[in-house]
């Protein structure tokens, strides 16, 4: 399995478009140790050629200007051969805007965030007018529902729900549903290794560690560094928590859960700007 990270900050950006915060200046002002990063999306593929887009973010096709392809063969093609949705945050959903020349395409969501984008920010519908739009392929809500991709075949995929957060213009902003969150395992089936990815972590349950516990890759939610980092830098009176995001530093933070995992690689994904 091939894992490529197109974007590895929260919705916003690094730097952000009307951000002046230390770390945001220090991005443009080129400091040593600051890379710029674009909005959170990964692709995953099985021959490197043929991806799978999860989550779309709206630096799409910035990002898709680096991701690895194959030969072209018509006049009109793209590696990116279908659509997951790990929620319905503006960050991972305004990016099926960019993509309309290439549908119809297969988008695979739960029924949760489909409903989402039919009724509060309708974008399905919308999108509906170009070649049919985007045809839903509902994911499972339940802890460990299995499902296929067809153009990746050896890959297994599970989904995890999670306990996250709705998007703000949701009315079911912050008491979310299952099926509003999801992570996602994947296992190759011919290597026998496997990746956890969930940009959006607001609770760890016992399922979710024993998922946590089995993955040789973790790509997880590192959006905030501490529980009150929105305070600090004076922008809201938020808890990371209250965003459906677990702070990575301290006693119970990210950074200290994860040292206790065996997983091979642990990479922080979704990182916000300020501090
Ligand atoms: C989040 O991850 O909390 C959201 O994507 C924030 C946003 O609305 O950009
Ligand atoms: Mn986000
Ligand atoms: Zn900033």
């Amino acid at each position: 399995m091939y894992v490529f990270v197109l974007g590895s900050a929260a919705g916003g950006g690094f730097p952000q478009w009307n951000c002046h915060c230390q770390n945001c200046s220090n991005v443009r002002t080129g400091h040593p140790g600051y890379r710029p990063r674009t909005q959170s999306s990964i692709a995953i593929s099985e021959d490197g050629m043929h991806w799978l887009l999860v989550n779309a973010s709206p630096d799409i096709r910035q990002q898709l200007a680096t991701l690895p392809h194959g030969p072209t063969q018509s006049v009109r093609q793209s590696p990116v051969q279908a659509v997951l949705l790990s929620d319905a945050q503006m960050d991972h959903v305004t990016g099926l805007v960019m993509l309309r020349e290439g549908y119809p395409m297969d988008l695979f969501c739960t029924p949760s965030v489909q409903q989402e984008l039919s009724q509060h920010f309708p974008l399905l519908p919308v999108l509906s007018h170009w070649n049919d739009g985007l045809l839903h392929q509902p994911l499972p809500e339940h802890h460990n529902g299995s499902f296929q991709v067809s153009f990746l075949p050896e890959l297994a995929f599970s989904v995890i729900p999670l306990r996250s957060n709705a998007p703000p213009y949701s009315p079911r902003r912050d008491a979310p549903q299952a099926g509003d969150n999801i992570g996602l395992m994947v296992r190759d089936r011919k290597t026998g290794t496997s990746l956890f990815y969930a940009p959006g972590l607001g609770e760890l349950t016992p399922e979710l560690l024993a998922v946590m516990a089995q993955a040789d890759c973790l790509l997880v939610d590192g959006t905030f560094w501490s529980e009150d980092e929105m305070r600090l830098v004076g922008l809201s009176h938020k808890q990371a928590r209250d965003l459906g995001h677990l702070p990575l530093e301290g006693k119970d933070g990210m950074i200290e859960l994860l040292a206790g995992f065996p997983a091979a690689r642990k990479i922080f994904i979704h990182i916000i700007n300020p501090a």
